[in-house]
This record gives structure tokens, C-alpha cells and sequence, in this order.
């Protein structure tokens, strides 16, 4: 059973946004951006763009017939600017014309005119200003004041980790073609296609019905797409809407950059205290969130930092606390872990800490504390089919942890130039979306006369294998061949009010809602053979399409019932809909039981650190990951090799930087540098944990896209351990990403304290 897609993708046939064939008649968008971060907006002067030729129109808040809203938790973000601007990059007006190339064109001759106000890019700043997204959130268990009076050991830090862009491959956009009823009908490069549709209505001021959102596949995702995929798609059927025309809108790699939101960057504050044993008893946290000018998702994203505050350790004691930060930049988004990541580098640097103060190795303080069966996790959940310790310890065996370490102080003994690094990174991740409403999906599912099947779901098929674990799941329940089933496009006409492809459990909840309604036909068509060949119903099945009797064949296959339910006038049709049990949380306590399960596993790091020049090579990743009773585990594979590659990117090369100004100055791939086949890890290793799967996980197949991006956390703490190496006991400040040029100034703290000698050189090369 292969993936899907790859053969097509490689012979360039997939059908992407962009490969659409254009409809006569269609006009192109390009955004005009607010051009400073903050301030009051005096005036849109386009009268010389609508002179330019091939210019039709040019469109602003004021021509937006229904609400200028797209914000989806807090209603506090315009689709065109007004009144005032909030960031660089926000979109400010549309101009339409009739090629690509006169609309951006066009960009330039539109005067926008803001008078400028304070800008804010700092969360802490923020923060102390009371620039909150919502209020502050704190979830706690025991009670961490009176438990630092038990601890032998207390220690207290600073984390800082950074933004990460996207970086899908396909960019964002949306083409839309008004409708003979005076709505939409639109292709959106989109993780949500209801969200899309919902806030277009909204902004048309017409009902969800007059709105279809088609969605083939996307060149990638990463949560950029959950929410942010609306605005483009808003604009694109606004344009649609006014002119009637089809409008086609996608953006350029470097606007998607400037314009769109990113993984938000956390400024933490870490307090934790252990027991002479070494076991954690108490943790503090606080965070600071840099959420950008607009809500956006960022409350969820909070929310979840706080779930993985503690990743897979058991703290009796703690308090953590989370600051959702309005600054003046791109409302930060969803990406991949949706806020773990920054909680569980928190923690990590919390035990780093310790365990370098106390001269102890960080592996034995990780390893003393991980959760164990029926732990109670901070917000009460207990731990139910707990694998830390079964990861943690197959790591280490599989791959030798003692010799290996063994090997790193051998190596680092001889070499000066050169020096190794080790790290362990354990990782507990909970599946399901944390608002408990979301977990729901729906599935329609269509026999045709001839045998085949149509299956179609709110599920987005973003280069995850989504689509080919559905594909299984329908002919597996069928008993009939994959090649019978089509996985049709996500459409909001034939699956309505679908959550995002998000938090890791699209193949979950919508897998169980194909897997539902395949059984009911199943069940539907199996009685119907009973009937027709006076049989027992019990005892019959399908397998490799042929129907059986108590394992035995029956007089007749699937072609010939799926033809015979026809002429009797049975439904060849179904719909199911799935919520997930058990499951449920309330926010005011931050209390409950909110996820399906928890996934794990644990990565062992090493790497090279060239001391010369600060760069470093990954020379392996060994994973240990607990896939349960994976679907498809060459798709499974390549998610844990993607989400540790992107992890790893994250923590090391990928740096984001803005100036003051909030303008973004890592705004191409010439100054903003993502992994690559020499910076990927030589070696992966990916061990399948034998571990029976969860009965809420979709044929107890785990939830597999996120969890594995939380593995890079372990390349920060390997380089880290390779630089103590070269200076030991060196006090670093935990920064991520550990790019070059940090390794490199961490290795020669007093480097940058001689300026003078670099300039008498240049003198004195002059002089001569
Ligand atoms: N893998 C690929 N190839 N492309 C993507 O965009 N998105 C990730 C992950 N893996 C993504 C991916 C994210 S952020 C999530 S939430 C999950 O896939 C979503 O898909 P799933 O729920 O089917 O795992
Ligand atoms: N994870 C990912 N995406 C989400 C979530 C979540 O928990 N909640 C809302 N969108
Ligand atoms: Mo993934 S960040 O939940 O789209």
C-alpha cells in the first residue's frame, strides 16, 4: 500500500491552487501592505494606480458589503486596515487587474498615508504596558510556594526561544468565481476550509450557503494555513463578489513572508526545585508570548504551552503561568506543536540548568522524573497507557547510550578543534484539539453502481498522507481493494462545518467517521446477502471483495452486491459523524480530561561542533517513537523525519529577525536559512515502539504529524553540551536558535570585548 501521492508529485501532475487552468475572464489581486508597524491611517490615495493600464479596480475597507472581521477567537482583526494600522505587511487595500503582472505593478502607485504611533515588538514590553491578548492563564497542582521549603536544590533562568516561518512550499492564495445566486464558490490553499468559508460570508454579509470552499491539497501546511489562509481567500471572493468576475490571488514568496504570521517567539522565566534524590518536586514558569497584532489563535497556542509545560516529566508542584503579548507584528499563528515546543524548551532548560549547577549529567535528572502510569498531569488528566519510560529506556539500550557518551568523552578528550555533543530529548504530546467542541468530523461515503467508491471528509490533505490513511481505513472496513476508493476533494458543500486539518488528529477524527459509515454499509449490504442467499447475517464477511460464509466463500462478491443493493433500492449512500468520547475541559479550572491520549518517545542527538568556525554536523537522531499500530508506517516514517528536521531548523539555523520598526529583515532564503541535506542529521534512526495503540486512535494508529518536531529540541541541548565542552562550565544563556554565529561567540565570550585589534589591522594595511 503506497502513499498516494508522491508518484504524481514527482511527475509534476498533482493539481495545486496555482495549476488551475484560468477561466476567461479572471483578474488578478495584489495586496497593498501597511507600510509602517503602527499608527493612524489618514488616507488611501489610489487614483493613480486606476490610471495604470489593465487596472480595474482598487478596493478598501469601505467597499466591504458585509462585516470587516476575520478575527476567529477575539473579534479584533480587520481584513483591510481602518482607522488605524497594526503591523507591517497588514493588508490595506486590493487592487484587481487584468494580469498579474499590472496588479503588482500597480502596488506602487497606491499612496497610503499613516501617521505614525509607538511600536511595540517586545512581548515583556508589552506585558508591561498591559497589552494583552486576553488575560493571563495559570494552571496549577499542589502548591509550589510552600514546596520550595522541601527542595535541596532551587534554581531560576531565562528561556528565550525564536519565531520559525512556514515555509510551505506552496504559497498562500485562493482563486474565486462569484455564483449565479450572488454568492462564492472558491479553491483556497487552506488547513480550514470552513473557517474560510464562515468569515467570507461574514464578510459579504451573506449566509455560509451562498459560500463553497474546494480544497485539492496543499504544497504543505504547518498550522500556517489553519487561520491564515483566510484573509487571502476572503480577499479573493470580496473581488469576486464586487466585480463579478473570477479573481485569482496568490502571494509571492517574500509578501507571504512579510505579510503572514509565523510560530510565535516566547520570552520564559523558569523556577524549579528538586528533592535530594534528584526528583523534580516543584516548577514556576512564566510566559510571554510575542502574539502580534491580532489574536489570531494565539489563546489556543497559550493554552497548549501551559499542557506541555512539564512535556513528559511528573511535577507534583506547579504553577505556570502564560501572557499572550500584543506587539506590533504579524498576529503569530499556529505551527506545528501549536505552542509545546516553547513550553517543553522551558522545561528542558530548567533541567539543564539544574543538572549543569549541579555537575550532574541531565539525562540522569530527566530520566529519575519521567511520567509514569496514571501520573496526574497539571491540568488533572492522568496518564493512561504511559510509554516515557519504555521510550526512554529502548532509546538508550537500542542505541547504547553509555558507550555512546563514552564515545563523546573519548573524542572530545583528543580533539580540540572539534567536539561532540549529546543530548536526550523525551517528549509526551496530548491529540486532540484542547477546545473540547472541535473534536468532531464527518464523513460521506458513496457506492457507486460498479463497486467503487467516493469518500468524502473534512479532511485536508497537506502532504501528511492523510488522504492514503482514509483510502485504508474505507477498504480495509469494505473488505475491497484501495484501488476502489477515491478520496474526493475537501468541500464544504459535501462536509459541512469541519474543524481545520490540525492538531495531529485529522486522520483520527475523520479516519473514525469513514471507518463509521464504511461499517454501517457494510453492515447494510451484509444483510442484505443474508436475505438474498437465506444465510446467517452473523458470520458473514467481505474480504478481498468476495463475501464469506464463516471464513468460506458465498455466492457472491462485492460487485454483485453493491449491484443487487442497487436494484432493490437499499442506500448505497452514507453519512457518519464522529465526536471523540470521554473527553472534556473547562477553562475557568483549567481542569479536565482533554485529550483522546498522549503520545511518546524520546530522540537521542550527537553532533559535531567545528569550535573553529561555530558551524556543526548532526551526525545522528535516534528516535524511539510510539506509533501504536501505525497505518501506514512508510508515511509515519517520513512524518517523524519531516517534524525532527523542522524541529531541528527551528532550534538551530532558523532565525527570524525584525528591527524596531517591525519590519522583518529575514524576509527571503538569502537571510533566513532553513535546514538543508547537509544540515539534516546524517543519520535518523526511527525505532518503532511496540506499543498497542489507543482504541481513540484511528485502527490504534497514533496521532503522528506534530509530536516529532518536539525531537529538534534535543539538537539545541547537543550543541550546547559540545560547547561546554570546549569551555567548561561555561554559563549560557538558553537562546535558541544556536545559530553559528551564537555558538561561535559562546565559544569566545571575550571575543567581542577587542574590537580595536580588528581596526588596527585595517590602519595599518592602509598605511602601508
Ligand atoms: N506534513 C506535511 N508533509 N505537510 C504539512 O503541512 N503539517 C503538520 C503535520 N505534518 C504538515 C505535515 C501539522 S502542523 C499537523 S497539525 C499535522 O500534520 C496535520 O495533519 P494530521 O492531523 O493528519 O497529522
Ligand atoms: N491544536 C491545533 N490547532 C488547534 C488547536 C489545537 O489544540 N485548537 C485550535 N486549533
Ligand atoms: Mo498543526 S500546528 O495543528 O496545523
Amino acid at each position: 500500500m503506497n502513499h498516494l501521492d508522491p508518484a504524481r508529485h514527482v511527475r509534476g501532475e498533482s493539481q495545486y491552487l496555482d495549476d488551475i487552468l484560468v477561466q476567461q475572464g479572471t483578474l488578478y489581486a495584489a495586496v497593498v501592505e501597511s507600510p509602517v508597524a503602527h499608527g493612524k491611517l489618514l488616507n488611501i490615495d489610489f487614483e493613480a494606480a486606476l490610471q495604470l493600464p489593465g487596472v480595474v479596480r482598487v478596493l478598501t475597507a469601505q467597499d466591504i458589503p458585509g462585516e470587516n472581521q476575520i478575527g476567529g477567537i477575539v473579534p479584533d482583526e480587520p481584513l483591510l486596515a481602518e482607522g488605524h494600522v497594526h503591523f507591517r505587511g497588514q493588508p490595506v487595500a486590493l487592487v484587481l487587474a487584468e494580469t498579474e503582472h499590472q496588479a503588482h505593478a500597480a502596488l506602487g502607485h497606491v499612496r497610503v498615508e499613516v501617521s505614525p504611533l509607538p511600536i511595540i515588538t517586545d512581548p515583556r514590553v508589552a506585558a508591561a504596558q498591559n497589552e494583552l491578548i486576553v488575560p493571563p492563564r495559570t494552571f496549577q497542582i499542589g502548591d509550589t510556594q510552600a514546596a520550595w521549603a522541601q527542595c535541596a536544590h532551587v534554581f531560576e533562568g531565562v528561556a528565550e526561544s525564536g519565531g520559525q516561518e512556514h515555509l510551505y512550499i506552496e504559497t498562500q492564495g485562493a482563486y474565486a468565481f462569484p455564483t449565479e445566486m450572488g454568492g462564492v464558490r472558491m479553491v483556497s490553499s487552506t488547513q480550514g476550509p470552513t473557517a474560510v468559508q464562515r468569515h467570507t460570508a461574514r464578510v459579504l454579509g451573506i449566509g455560509m450557503h451562498q459560500v463553497e470552499v474546494d480544497v485539492t491539497r496543499l504544497g504543505g501546511g504547518f498550522g500556517g494555513k489553519e487561520d491564515q489562509a483566510t484573509t487571502w481567500g476572503a480577499l479573493a471572493a470580496l473581488g469576486a463578489f464586487v466585480v463579478r468576475r473570477p479573481v485569482k490571488l496568490v502571494l509571492d514568496r517574500m509578501a507571504d513572508m512579510r505579510m503572514t504570521g509565523k510560530r510565535h517567539p516566547y520570552s520564559s522565566d523558569f523556577k524549579i526545585g528538586l528533592d535530594k534524590n534528584l526528583k523534580l518536586v516543584a516548577y514556576e514558569a512564566t510566559f510571554y508570548q510575542n502574539a502580534g497584532a491580532a489574536a489570531d489563535l494565539s489563546p489556543a497556542v497559550l493554552e497548549r504551552t501551559l499542557f506541555h509545560a512539564t512535556n513528559s516529566y511528573f511535577v507534583p508542584n506547579v504553577t505556570a503561568t502564560a501572557y499572550s503579548c500584543r506587539t506590533n507584528l504579524p498576529p503569530n499563528t499556529a505551527f506545528r506543536g501549536f505552542g509545546g515546543p516553547q513550553g517543553m524548551f522551558v522545561i528542558e532548560s530548567a533541567l539543564t540548568c539544574a543538572a549543569e549547577q549541579l555537575g550532574v549529567p541531565v539525562a540522569e535528572l530527566q530520566r529519575r522524573n519521567l511520567l509514569r502510569e496514571g501520573d496526574v498531569l497539571p491540568y488533572r488528566q492522568p496518564t493512561e497507557g504511559c510509554h516515557a519510560e519504555q521510550a526512554w529506556d529502548t532509546t538508550a539500550s537500542l542505541y547504547n547510550l553509555p558507550s555512546l557518551r563514552a564515545e563523546v568523552e573519548a573524542f572530545n578528550a583528543q580533539n580540540k578543534q572539534f567536539k561532540k555533543g549529546l543530548s536526550v530529548m523525551p517528549i509526551c504530546f496530548g491529540i486532540s484539539f484542547t477546545k473540547t467542541p472541535m473534536n468532531q468530523a464527518r464523513a460521506l461515503v458513496h457506492i457507486y453502481t460498479d463497486g467503487s467508491v467516493g469518500v468524502s471528509t473534512g479532511a485536508v490533505e497537506m502532504g501528511q498522507g492523510v488522504n492514503t490513511k482514509i483510502m485504508q481505513v474505507a477498504a480495509r472496513t469494505l473488505g475491497i481493494s484501495p484501488e476502489r476508493v477515491k478520496v474526493e476533494s475537501t468541500n464544504t458543500t459535501r462536509v459541512a462545518n469541519t474543524s481545520p486539518s490540525a492538531a495531529s488528529a485529522t486522520a483520527d477524527l475523520n479516519g473514525k467517521a469513514t471507518e463509521m459509515a464504511c461499517l454501517a454499509l457494510r453492515e447494510r449490504l451484509l444483510r442484505l446477502a443474508a436475505t438474498d442467499l437465506q444465510m446467517d447475517y452473523e458470520g458473514l464477511t467481505i474480504e478481498g471483495e468476495q463475501v464469506l460464509a464463516a471464513g468460506t466463500p458465498a455466492d457472491t462478491t462485492w460487485e454483485k452486491l453493491v449491484s443487487a443493493a442497487y436494484w432493490q433500492r437499499v442506500s448505497l449512500t452514507e453519512n457518519a459523524h464522529y465526536a471523540t468520547p470521554g473527553i472534556h475541559f473547562d477553562a475557568q479550572t483549567n481542569q479536565g480530561h482533554p485529550f483522546a491520549y498522549h503520545v511518546y518517545g524520546t530522540a537521542l542527538t550527537t553532533v559535531t561542533v567545528d569550535c573553529l568556525r561555530g558551524t556543526y554536523t548532526f551526525d545522528a537522531v535516534q528516535i524511539a517513537h510510539d506509533f501504536g499500530q501505525s497505518l501506514h508506517p512508510q508515511i509515519d516514517r517520513g512524518q517523524i523525519e519531516g517534524g525532527l528536521v523542522q524541529g531541528l531548523g527551528w532550534m538551530t539555523l532558523e532565525e527570524l529577525v525584525f528591527n524596531d520598526e517591525g519590519r522583518l529583515l529575514s524576509n527571503s532564503l538569502n537571510s533566513y536559512k532553513i535546514p538543508d541535506l547537509y544540515s539534516a542529521p546524517k543519520v535518523i534512526d526511527v525505532h518503532f515502539l511496540d506499543t498497542p495503540g489507543h482504541p481513540n486512535a484511528i485502527m490504534r494508529s497514533k496521532a503522528v504529524g506534530e509530536p516529532p518536531l518536539m525531537y529538534g529540541i534535543g539538537a539545541y541541548f547537543a550543541v550546547r553540551d559540545a560547547i561546554r565542552s570546549f569551555r567548561p562550565g561555561a554559563s549560557l544563556p538558553f537562546s535558541a536558535p544556536i545559530t553559528p554565529e551564537k555558538v561561535l561567540l559562546s565559544l569566545y565570550p571575550d571575543a567581542l570585548l577587542t574590537p580595536a585589534c580588528a581596526s588596527t589591522t585595517v590602519t595599518t594595511s592602509v598605511a602601508l
